[in-house]
């Protein structure tokens, strides 16, 4: 039977970018998937559908789009124009990208909550819920605010304090006001809709659901249990209705009355299925009841209630036959050299900064590939860590194999690679690709099917080392100054060659350019896993005419890392006990006219060229936002290489009356600091403002 596999990533709340942990679970999914579209059941294709879409519905997103004037809807949209350039940077592969806020995902929240409710598991209560007299309307907890009830700090929502982090009811904040008129809310009876968890029915479903072996990892097993209690008795019923203005889905026969967010998110995966379906003439209800259909979906730990108590009782009291074939992968979070990430502090390190300074995104794939298992643990992003694993395993082991034997195919055997092996090769060939008389690729494969990518990977680098250990053996550099050595260069060559392409084939879905990269080199066509075993290995590759070797990835630099790094918060609580050594005294006093006779200006450096006949001069093209380019001469030469400064922007002196030089008038000044002491540092070095300043603007 072909496996059918809809897989999922959590829906990631439209309202902010993608932070670097978003991108873990993405790098993690699509690892999963690339791994299982290699697969094949029997002669057919494994069939996967990846797709995930913005969580869009509830309170804050309200909010956020209130502060900027614009509708809820415009918001999101704004969100949402924005994923793209992540996803494509990382090569994550997502089949559809869509929306909670969508038609199909009212029908489809609005159908499982009929079918909820006509199985007898939708109650009514009232509860007492904080009301705005002036407005006329009640409020969430993100439309309160007040004192924090544990830190006391002031302006504080009715959820948690973003101040101490402390999490609590709206009823707890000393002082409560409503965000839109100021006045103190009052209590008021409110009827509210649940979903009844604490139905007898719901404790014998989750039960055994949670317990069907191979289902969940054991740690999250236990942690649910836990929660369910011994009997059931500790499921209390789920509120899921909110009161309007909501943005939500409404709900039916309650007028005035919208799902929760939490009800209709994870409906989300269908909705988005459902899309991706009616584009490419799939029949949804027909696939989402086959029985070979696998629902999977990738989690972080923070929420794995909604995803193991409340949406497997929904799927299943719905009546949707997939709840059988329901996994949930739950995983921990990424740190940032061991710190969590907070609104506060900032995430660390920006994904698209990343991409924008140049750095290869298969890095970070291979990166938290190896630090990642089947287990919720947390892994950190260390720098120095990501550096040291990324130069030596896939420079120093994988890529240097090609790069040490490629060239000699090319220029000395017409780009064609032997039509047999030395029984030595083989050897080898075996060596490197069994332990135990066993294959590795079965190990391999296993490991990445049951999410355990740092043992895949670390067996996959024993690969290498053992194929470098062969190339080492051998010295193809030194078998090619000796013709008479011709043929077992060839061989030597050819069996690096192979082997290469095992690791390309077993890296691929970690690493899917570079193997896009390599089949266009080896002359292959996409990789599949089943190319991994057996005569595939080598058979194809006797013979064979390979095409022009181009560099695959270049190393780390270690530099760049550094600049990804916001700047440490930690420097600026330094105590400084003395004056830094040889520090220049202070001009006399200015008062602020005098300043503001200076005009300072952002400048972007679109050219920067060296002056002929000069030895200290760099002539800069400036862009101060004028409509017109400025041309200044600066004193740097001996400090930066013109390619280093173009593009970057800097900081001018721009109401400085303009110089005849030796070479030209120069239209302002460029700042730089420098030390006292030239001996002690003869450094010039250049502003550059924070990101985000834009030519033109003033410095005040
Ligand atoms: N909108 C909900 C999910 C609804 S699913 C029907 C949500 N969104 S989120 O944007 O806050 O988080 C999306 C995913 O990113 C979650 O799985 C969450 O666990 C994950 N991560 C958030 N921070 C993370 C890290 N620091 N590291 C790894 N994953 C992280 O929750
Ligand atoms: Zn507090």
């Amino acid at each position: 039977m072909t496996r059918k596999l809809f897989v999922t990533t959590a829906l990631p709340y439209a309202n902010a970018a993608f932070h670097i942990g978003h991108m873990m679970e993405y790098i993690q999914a699509d690892i999963w998937v690339r791994f299982q579209r290699m697969q094949r059941d029997g002669d057919a294709k494994r069939e996967v559908h990846f797709v995930c879409a913005d969580d869009t519905h509830g309170t804050p997103i309200m909010i956020a789009a209130e502060k900027e004037g614009i509708t809820p809807q415009q918001f999101v949209a704004k969100i949402a124009a924005g994923r793209q350039q992540y996803l494509d940077g990382f090569h994550i592969g997502f089949d559809n990208w869509y929306s909670t806020d969508s038609p199909e995902n009212v029908e489809l929240s609005q159908g499982i909550y009929r079918k909820l409710r006509d199985a007898g598991l939708i109650v009514t209560k009232v509860v007492d819920r904080f009301y705005d007299p002036v407005k006329g309307m009640f409020l969430a907890d993100r439309n309160i605010k007040g004192e924090c009830p544990v830190c006391h700090a002031k302006d504080q929502y009715g959820d948690n304090c973003e101040v101490c982090g402390a999490a609590y009811q709206p009823t707890e904040l000393v002082n409560p006001f409503s965000v839109f008129t100021g006045s103190t809310p009052i209590m008021k009876p409110s009827e509210q809709y649940f979903f009844a968890l604490s139905d007898p029915r719901c404790y014998t479903f989750l039960k055994e659901w949670l317990n069907t072996p191979g289902r969940l990892q054991p740690e999250m097993v236990n942690k649910v249990s836990e929660w369910l209690g011994v009997a059931g008795e500790k499921l209390a019923d789920w509120d899921i209705s909110r009161d309007a203005p909501y943005f939500g889905i409404p709900i039916p026969d309650a007028p005035g009355k919208f799902f929760y967010v939490w009800l209709d998110a994870p409906v989300g995966y269908l909705a988005s299925l459902k899309n991706y379906c009616g584009k490419n003439g799939i029949d949804f209800d027909a696939l989402l009841n086959d029985p070979a259909t696998e629902q999977v979906h990738f989690i972080g730990k923070d929420i794995v209630s909604f995803h193991l108590l409340f949406w497997p009782a929904m799927l299943n009291f719905a009546g949707h036959p997939i709840i059988d074939k329901l996994k949930v992968a739950v995983h921990g979070h990424l740190t940032v050299n061991n710190e969590k990430m907070s609104k506060s502090r900032g995430t660390g390190i920006s994904p698209l900064r990343y991409l924008q300074l140049g750095m290869n995104p298969e890095w970070l794939r291979y990166y938290i590939g190896f630090k990642l298992n089947a287990k919720v643990e947390d892994l950190d992003f260390n720098g120095d860590d990501f550096v040291a694993r990324v130069n030596s395993d896939l420079i120093g082991k994988y890529i240097n194999i090609a790069s040490r034997c490629a060239g000699f195919i090319a220029k000395k055997f017409d780009g064609k690679l032997a039509s047999t092996l030395s029984p030595k090769a083989q050897q080898w060939i075996g060596r490197a690709l069994t332990v135990n008389g066993a294959e590795r690729q079965a190990n391999i494969a296993a490991n990445f099917d049951h999410r355990e990518y740092g043992k895949a990977l670390r067996e996959i680098m024993e690969i290498a080392d053992i194929t470098n250990q062969y190339v080492d053996e051998n010295k193809p550099w030194i078998l090619a100054k000796d013709p008479e050595k011709s043929a077992e260069l060839h061989d030597v060559c050819t069996t690096a060659l192979i082997l290469f392409r095992q690791l390309t084939i077993m890296l691929s879905p970690v690493l899917p350019q570079v193997a896009t990269r390599v089949a266009e080199f080896l002359g292959d066509d996409a990789y599949a896993w089943r190319d991994t075993g057996g005569a595939a290995v080598y058979e194809s590759m006797l013979g064979r005419e390979i095409f022009a070797y181009n560099h695959l990835m270049q190393r780390v630099d270690a530099k760049m890392v550094e600049e990804l790094f916001d700047r440490p918060a930690a420097v600026a609580a330094v105590a400084i006990a003395a004056p830094a050594e040889g520090i220049e005294e202070l001009a006399s006093e200015i008062k602020i006219d005098d300043f503001t006779k200076i005009d300072l200006r952002i400048a972007k450096i679109v050219n920067c060229e060296q002056v002929d006949g000069s030895d200290k001069l760099l002539r800069l093209t400036l862009d101060v936002g004028e409509g017109r380019l400025r041309n200044v001469f600066s004193g740097i030469k001996s400090a930066y290489q013109p390619e280093q400064l173009i593009g970057k922007l800097t900081v001018l002196v721009a109401n400085l009356a303009p110089r005849k030089m030796k070479f030209g008038v120069s239209e302002g000044m460029v700042l730089c600091a420098s030390a006292a002491d030239e001996k002690a540092d003869p450094g010039l070095y250049v502003l550059e403002p924070w990101p985000g300043a834009k030519p033109g603007m003033r410095i005040r």
